[in-house]
């Protein structure tokens, strides 16, 4: 197999219907990250994050894994053989596809239908929302294989966890399943394997009827908040939703429209009709 083509397919993705279901695609090695896959993943979501057809993106793993982490032989032996370089290298492009996730235009969704280990916290915590299989399991393995949970992983538990649960789950290295990984709210919602496809198209096109603008304002708000002041977050969300207005000006004044003169629909209760609106400049 010739190098482009290993690149072409460490990372399949398809567009239907404006989602693009975008998968880890290693399912004999269970989807660890390679450094080849790394720079086939940013590639992927370089190609697909202003599309004029995606409004949403589903990563999911090909296989019994979504992803076990990091590729211990490519992404560690091998790269640490090279020397610090390379090791600084296949660091930037592991953290860097997840950055770009992390406030990719588009809303995320990680569709976690099995093992995820490690690495793979790192672009969990990227995608905005997280559904999974209830047999999925979750693990910090690092401990068990003698390093710290890196690559943002330790931050990762302490971010979506309680400190104790984080501890625990960082210290034993015990995997956790899906049902459980919802109870402690590293995922929206756990659901049987087969339903879970389902469960993440309704979702998806509960956000493709939302207005794009608001859509990227308001995740990337709900990340900023976090670290903020009460006082600088309400500064922040002023400034935000006049940033916001330069994309989008007219889409508040159609929704308040929508609602008060024409009484089309209820914002209590859904969307308006954004596609009645005139320009999006996204
Ligand atoms: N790095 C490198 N290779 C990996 C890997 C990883 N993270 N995870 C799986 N593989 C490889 C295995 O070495 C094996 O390769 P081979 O067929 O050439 O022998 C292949 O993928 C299948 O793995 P296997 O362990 O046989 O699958 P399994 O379904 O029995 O077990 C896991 C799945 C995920 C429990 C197990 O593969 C595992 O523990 N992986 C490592 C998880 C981990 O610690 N990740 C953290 C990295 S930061």
């Amino acid at each position: 197999m010739s190098s482009e083509q290993a690149q072409t397919e460490a990372v399949a993705f398809t567009v239907r219907e404006r989602v693009a279901w975008v998968r880890f695609n290693r399912p004999e090695k269970r989807n660890c990250m390679s450094p080849t896959l790394n720079r086939q993943m940013m590639q992927v979501l370089d190609d697909l994050e202003y599309r004029a057809d995606v409004g949403v993106l589903v990563l999911s793993g090909e296989g019994t894994a979504w992803s076990s982490g990091m590729d211990l032989n490519e992404y560690f032996r091998e790269t640490e053989a090279q020397g610090l370089a390379a090791v600084r290298r296949s660091q930037r492009e592991a953290y860097g596809w997840w950055r770009r996730l992390r406030w990719y235009q588009k809303p995320t969704i990680a569709m976690v239908n099995g093992w995820c280990f490690g690495g793979a916290y790192g672009p969990l915590f990227a995608c905005d929302l997280a559904f999974a299989a209830e047999e999925a399991q979750f693990g910090l393995s690092e401990i068990n294989w003698g390093i710290l949970p890196g690559g943002g992983a330790s931050k990762v538990a302490r971010e979506l966890l309680t400190f104790r649960r984080a501890m625990y789950h960082a210290l034993t290295g015990e995997s956790i399943d899906g049902r459980t990984a919802a109870e402690w709210g590293m995922v929206n919602e756990a659901l049987p394997r087969e339903k879970l496809e389902e469960r993440v198209t309704a979702v998806a096109r509960t956000l493709l009827k939302k207005n794009p603008v608001a859509l990227k304002a308001t995740k990337d708000a709900i990340r900023r908040v976090g670290e903020m002041t009460y006082d600088n977050a309400e500064d922040y969300l002023v400034r935000a939703q006049e940033a916001a207005n330069f994309f989008d000006n007219e889409g508040r004044k159609e929704g308040i429209h929508q609602f008060i003169d024409e009484k089309s629909f209820k914002p209590g209760l859904g969307a308006y009709d954004h596609s009645r609106q005139r320009s999006v400049k996204v």
